[in-house]
């Protein structure tokens, strides 16, 4: 047993000056000191002695197996710290640097436009209503006196999605839905998003309208041209020019569009004016007795005014840009100068 032991701790001295890196020291580790290892296999054979040389048998493989841990627990306590200063040389950090800046979002200029026209009318006691934009023929031109074949519906050129179901071309349409619903008096704003086939510097595809109206007994034209006064002296401030110039809607009569100085040029003429100094922003009118009688109300009784106003116009002239597409197209730049 003794000699067998001395070997055994050479052998271990031997293989654990010979070991490269951790996973040698390990592996030696397993051999000599595992469940099923050289230690376990001796104390196993002490059975074998006679009982008198048990203890001295027993007393010494452990000190020998005690020795081997303590070399095995150095060494790999030496590779540790091996590891941990290559990491740390590997891993610089230097705090110098500057820190890395979350980059926050904003409100999208139109949603600011949006909610600007939002607050001053829900101030003048206008509720807010929503409809679909994805609309039956009936609401977006039929209920409001646009017949089926009627040229005024070339006036905002569709998108169909099928023959009676189309993309909705304006906002128009929520006053029918809401006063199916809802008997006067009524006092309403719907903003939401319509589309048209439409691409120029003044016109995009996909844009943002919203619709105001109102209708109790003894409105007239006179309301009209003091709510919509009040409301873009709000917007645009007290020193903008405004006109209202007479104009053409199958659903109000008589009708009106709103132009304002073209705060590009100022009134000087430019290429987003089309050189008349002025920009269209809304349409409007007394809304049309035909029109009550598709939602049965009594047009003897009632009238009523309703305005419909381009919130990409609005953003153009507030923030004086002079191509509309830039709205849309998602550049970073461009969005964080609002
Ligand atoms: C209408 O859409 C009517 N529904 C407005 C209305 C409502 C009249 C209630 C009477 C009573 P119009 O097609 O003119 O009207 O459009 C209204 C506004 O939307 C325009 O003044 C303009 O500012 C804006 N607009 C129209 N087409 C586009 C487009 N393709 N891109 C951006 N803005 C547009």
């Amino acid at each position: 047993m003794t000699e067998r032991l001395e070997k055994l701790e050479k052998e271990i001295s031997a293989e654990l000056k010979g070991a490269a890196g951790k996973q040698d020291v390990l592996g030696i580790k397993t051999k000599y000191l595992g469940r099923k290892g050289e230690f376990a296999s001796l104390i196993k054979d002490l059975a074998n002695l006679p009982p008198p040389d048990r203890r001295q048998a027993g007393e010494a493989i452990n000190r020998v197996k005690k020795k081997a841990e303590q070399e095995i627990a150095k060494l790999l306590e030496g590779f540790q710290d091996e590891e941990k200063k290559q990491r740390l040389t590997r891993e610089k950090l230097d705090v110098t640097l500057p820190g890395r800046r979350e980059r926050l979002g904003r409100t999208h200029p139109i949603t600011q436009v949006l909610d600007e026209v939002i607050d001053i009318s829900t101030g003048l006691g206008f509720e807010i209503a929503e409809g679909p934009e994805v609309e039956l023929d009936y609401y977006n031109f039929e209920a409001l006196n646009i017949p089926k074949d009627h040229p005024a519906r070339d006036m905002q050129d569709t998108f169909y999605i099928a023959p009676d179901v189309c993309l909705r071309t304006h906002t128009s349409p929520v006053q029918i839905r809401v006063m199916e619903k809802h008997p006067p008096p009524v006092r309403i704003i719907a903003p939401g998003t319509v589309y048209r086939r439409d691409s120029d510097l003044t016109h995009t595809p996909m844009f943002h309208q919203v619709e105001g109206f109102m209708v109790d007994e003894g409105i007239n034209f006179g309301h009209l041209k003091g709510v919509l006064t009040h409301f873009l002296k709000r917007l645009f401030g007290e020193d903008r020019d405004i006109r209202f110039r007479p104009s053409f809607f199958p659903f109000t009569e008589p009708s009106a569009e709103v132009d304002i100085q073209c705060v590009i040029c100022r009134g000087s003429g430019c290429r987003v004016c089309k050189e008349s100094g002025w920009l269209e922003i809304l349409g409007c009118g007394m809304i049309h007795p035909e029109v009550f009688r598709f939602v049965n109300y009594d047009a003897e009784k009632f009238t009523g005014f309703a305005f419909g106003l381009g919130i990409e116009r609005i953003a153009m002239l507030k923030f004086g840009i002079d191509d509309i597409r830039l709205f849309f197209e998602n550049d970073v730049r461009f969005l964080e100068q609002f």
